[in-house]
Order: C-alpha cells, then structure tokens, then sequence
C-alpha cells in the first residue's frame, strides 16, 4: 500500500527524533545535538548523536546513520509500513491508505495477538506448576539454563485448563478459536485445549508479539512437533524463529546461523559462540531469506553432512541465487553427518561450532563444488555439461552487478581448468581439479600442515598466495578453520605479524590446531622449523609444498621431497 511522500515528511517534521530515540537510549543535550551511548554497537563513552532539526542520527564510533524510519526499522525490526504507522500514532495521525483494512478483522488480530500473551504467560507458569515438572525436568536435561527458558519464554502445556482460564479473562470462544488455541472437536462439537502435555516454544513475530507455536511431545506422542496452524497474527512463511534474541545477539557482533530447529536455535544463542534464526519446520522462503538479511549481510545457513543435506544445499543455492544483491550472500556449513547444532554443541561445546562456522563455504565455492560433485571431469563432454550446468545457475542472479561479478569468477575458474588441463591429458585434469571437489589425496595431509605451519609464521607470504591456498583443501577440518582464519584475517590486516595473527587465532579458539602444527610428530616430519627461515627460504619451501599438494601455482611438478 503506497503512502504518500509528503505524509512521511510531515511525519519526519512533526515528530522529534530525539523523542523516539530518546526512549531507548539515554540522551544529553548538547547545543543543537543530543549525544548517549550508541544502541548499534557497544561502548561505555558516548559517540552517538541525533540532530533533531536535521532529522538524522549518526555514529561516530561504529558509523550507524539514519532517520526516524530507519531508526524503528533497525531497532524494532519493523518494515517500512509499521515504521510509518508507529510514527504517525506518535504524531497523532492516521495513514492514509487506499484501502483501509476490514475494522472486524483488526479487531479479532488484536485479540488474538492478547490471547496469545496470556497463553504464553499461562505456559510460562505451568513450568512451576506440580504437573509441570517433567517439562521443567526436560528442558533442564537438554542443558537449557534459566536464562534461556526465560528469554525464549518457553513454557508447558497442562493437560486442560488454559481455555477456562482465558475464559476467566474474558476472551470469547470465537477469538480463541481464531488464536488457535483451542479447537473444536469434530466428535462432539466440544471446544478442547489444542496443546496438552506438551513443551512450549512461542514464535515471536519480530517485534516480540507471540503470534504462535511450537510444542514438543514429551514422549513418543505424534508428532514430534506440532506448530499452530496459519490464522489471523501467524504465516508461517514470512517467520524465523528466535529473530528478537538474534538481534540481541548481533549487537555483539557474534556469526548469524540459520538452522532447523527450535532446539537448535537455543543451543546455539545459550553457546555464545553465535547466534541463530530457523524457519519453523520447512526450506528457506523467499521472504525469509530477504528478512535475514536484514539482520546479517553473511549469515551461515548449516546441512547436515549427509546426502540428503548436499541436496538440500544444492536446493537452498538455488532458490538464494535470484534474490542475491551487492554485499548480501551466505555462506553455507556441513555439519558432521546425522549431528544439528544442537547434538554438536552438546559433544563438542562452542568450540565444535565455531570450527563448523569458520569452514563454512562461501557461496560460489559451493555452487562450483556442488556441481562439479555431479560429473566426472575427466570426461571431455562431462566438463563441457558442467560448465553449462554452472553457467546456467550464473543466469538466474537476478541482480545485474552481482550477476557480472559471478560471471567473471566462475570463467577464470573455467578459464584456469582448461589451461591445467590443457598438455596434461587425464591425469592433469583431475589434479586440477582434486582441489575443487574436496578429495585430498591419501597422506598429504603432513604437507597441507606444513603449508599451515610456513603461513602462520610468515603471514607476509599469504596475500599473495590466497587463491592457491584456498584451492587446496586438506579434508581436515581443524586444519582448515585455521588456515581460512589466518588468510581472513591478513586479508583484513596485511600488516599483521606472526605474533599478532597468532594472537587473534588464539581468540577465535584455533589453539587445539596450531598445537598438533607445532608438535613433536610435525617437528619430525618437517626437515626445517618455520620460525627461523628467512622470508625468501620460507616462500621457497612453501611454493615447493604447494606443488606437491596440488596447489594451481605449479600443479604437477614432482620435483621436491618434504616432508614426508
Ligand atoms: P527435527 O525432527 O530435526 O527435530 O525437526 P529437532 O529440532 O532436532 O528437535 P529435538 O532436538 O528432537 O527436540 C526440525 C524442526 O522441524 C520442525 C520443527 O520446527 C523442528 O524444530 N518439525 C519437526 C515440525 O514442525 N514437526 C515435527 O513433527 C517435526
Ligand atoms: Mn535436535
């Protein structure tokens, strides 16, 4: 519904910045200025001001800039529509629409959306309740803490009793019925709780309104899940759950997962290692994926390491590439077969996920992976479908700059495929590619440390070498979580020195990896320690491991022999 430009001017004029910025962050007068502490990143002196005749806001600390609208939008993860409508109640105006929405229908949302507060409130309590306590005990052993069942609001369904309750409150049948809280029985016509003895999870919409839900079956009870259906607040298409943690989350800057559950996005959020969003029990829709990036530029969708998971990678890449635009991506995660996040955080702590996170592929990494995965490149006329197959998929980028960028990437690949192939026959185009599709020859894994090792103590070496060192991939993927780290980070940095790459590489919990670099079998292995090659004998040695890995610098050559 379009609304007029000049209402939202007068909507800018009438309405001072200050006063809706001012009832999140505490605001000081200074001069023409008001200055506090900025809500978009965290700092203890204040470098956020708003310039109330200007109607702008700016962040002299982390750059956050913007006005009235963008302001609720960021914020209160509002849309357009709802910035506009939150504005003009603040200026005592209406929006004028062209087709203003039916007055019964507004009516029985708003009493859906009180219905489903109460609800929550009244599951909330039945944690406490005596037949709450195997809920309560549940969650307790998924290693859920009070902070998180408090934040997410979860909750317990008693056997009855919510539909007297709301009763009490004065709801009718109608708008519980509406709400999806009850139903009506095709039986006798009786109106029954439609949630009983199960484990409660609120979906919030993303301004924090519950507007439905999920519950888990405490037993072998069927289903597993079972989630409200579509209704006046809820469609399930346009919702993630756990946006308004998420956001929370992002303020401190943590990695943004998308994954399957309720349990997982949890999990993930109580680790602290990240934060995360799922949709609620289906594949990312269009209109999700454009929320999410609302909320990150790169957020990383994670698979479960089978092969049903690489299909529906493949599936998710497809359906992503149409809506891509400048600086909006995703990267995408296999996690270890048959394991969510959940079951990796439980074995393996915040540090498994984090390994999983920083392996994570880029996206034209996987969308050549997994195509190239599909045919057998040494076959003349299975290449050329390959390079068809990928190309097709460049077409679908609706967004002509990303789509020109993509375009020219994946011919240098082509491009570079070909002339390795080119006078090596067979054998050369496997090499060539070996590193693309992921099968790290049997035993080179000692070389792909060393390669690790010569990087990480001299990172001058890296800028110049980063697609090389991209390419090889030693299937191990401690090993590649540090080297991604440590080119990341001389990317961002290329004055970084080895002391200080290690620093970062410590923070990012990449010690247990550099630990077996630098252990006894390594220092066996490797005929040279790393630390005291000079810069030109340690680019020399790596050049040399490079070839031997297949790295595309000098793929075939067999001349050197270390380590072994
Ligand atoms: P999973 O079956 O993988 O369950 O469903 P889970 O998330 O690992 O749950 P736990 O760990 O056993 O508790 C993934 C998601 O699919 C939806 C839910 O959103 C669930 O979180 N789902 C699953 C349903 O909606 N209904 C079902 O019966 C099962
Ligand atoms: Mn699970």
């Amino acid at each position: 519904m379009a609304v007029p430009p000049e209402f939202i001017e007068d909507l800018r004029q009438r309405v001072p910045l200050s006063d809706i910025i001012g009832k999140r962050v505490k605001l000081t007068r200074k001069g023409n200025r008001f200055s506090g502490l900025c809500p978009f990143h965290s700092e203890k002196t204040p470098s956020f001001s708003v310039v109330d005749d200007q109607g702008f806001y700016h962040c002299f600390g982390c750059g956050a800039h913007g006005d009235a609208i963008s302001f609720l939008r960021e914020t209160d993860g509002l849309d357009f529509m709802e910035a506009v409508e939150r504005l003009a109640s603040m200026a005592g105006l209406t929006v004028p629409r062209s087709a203003p929405e039916d007055p019964q229908r507004t009516r029985q949302r708003k009493a859906a959306l009180d219905i489903l507060e109460e609800t929550t409130k009244y599951f909330q309590a039945g944690l406490k309740r005596d037949d709450g306590r195997v809920a309560a005990r549940y969650l307790h052993g998924r290693g859920l803490d009070a902070g998180a069942v408090g934040s997410y609001r979860l909750g317990y369904a008693p056997r009855g009793g919510l539909r007297a309750a709301l009763a009490a409150r004065g709801f009718s049948d109608e708008d519980m019925l509406a709400a999806g809280v009850v139903r009506r029985s095709d039986r006798d016509g009786e109106l029954f709780d439609y949630f009983r003895d199960r484990v409660m999870f609120p979906i919030e919409d993303r301004q924090g309104r519950v507007i439905a839900f999920g519950a888990r079956a405490l037993g072998d009870a069927q289903p597993k899940y079972l989630n409200s259906g579509e209704g006046p607040t809820f469609s399930k298409k346009s919702v993630l759950y756990g946006w308004v943690q998420a956001r929370e989350g992002l303020r401190r800057k943590l990695p943004l997962l998308v994954a399957e559950g309720y349990m997982d996005v949890i999990a993930i959020q109580q680790s602290g290692v990240a934060t995360a969003v799922a949709p609620l029990g289906t594949a990312l829709t269009e209109e999700q994926i454009t929320h999410l990036w609302k909320l990150h530029d790169e957020p990383v969708l994670c698979f479960d390491g089978d092969a049903a998971g690489q299909r529906a990678q493949k599936r998710a890449l497809e359906r992503l590439l149409p809506l891509l635009q400048p600086g909006k991506s995703v990267r995408l995660a296999m996690l270890p077969e048959g394991q969510d996040p959940d079951d990796l955080l439980q074995k393996e702590g915040g540090d498994g996920l984090l390994k999983v996170i920083n392996t994570a592929s880029s996206l034209i990494d996987s969308l050549w992976t997994s195509f190239a995965a599909e045919h057998d490149l040494r076959q003349p006329e299975q290449r050329a479908e390959f390079w068809q197959a990928v190309r097709g998929q460049v077409k679908q980028i609706g967004h002509n700059q990303v789509r020109t960028a993509f375009a020219d990437e994946i011919e240098a690949r082509i491009a570079a495929m070909r002339s390795a192939g080119r006078g090596q026959g067979r054998a050369g185009m496997a090499g060539a590619l070996r590193p693309r599709v992921k099968r790290p020859a049997a035993g080179a894994i000692h070389r792909h440390r060393a390669v690790c090792a010569i990087i990480l103590a001299h990172p001058a070496l890296i800028p110049d070498l980063c697609e090389t060192l991209i390419q090889i991939d030693s299937g191990d993927a401690g090993l590649e979580s540090l080297k991604k780290a440590a080119i990341d980070a001389v990317i961002r940095d290329p004055d970084l020195d080895a002391a200080a790459l290690r620093h970062h590489l410590d923070g990012l919990k990449l010690t247990d990896a550099i630990d077996v670099l630098e252990g006894d079998e390594m220092r066996a292995r490797m005929p040279f320690n790393p630390a005291t090659l000079n810069g030109e004998e340690a680019g020399r040695r790596l050049d040399e491991l490079l070839r031997l890995v297949g790295g595309s610098s000098g793929l075939f050559s067999t001349s050197a022999s270390l380590p072994r």
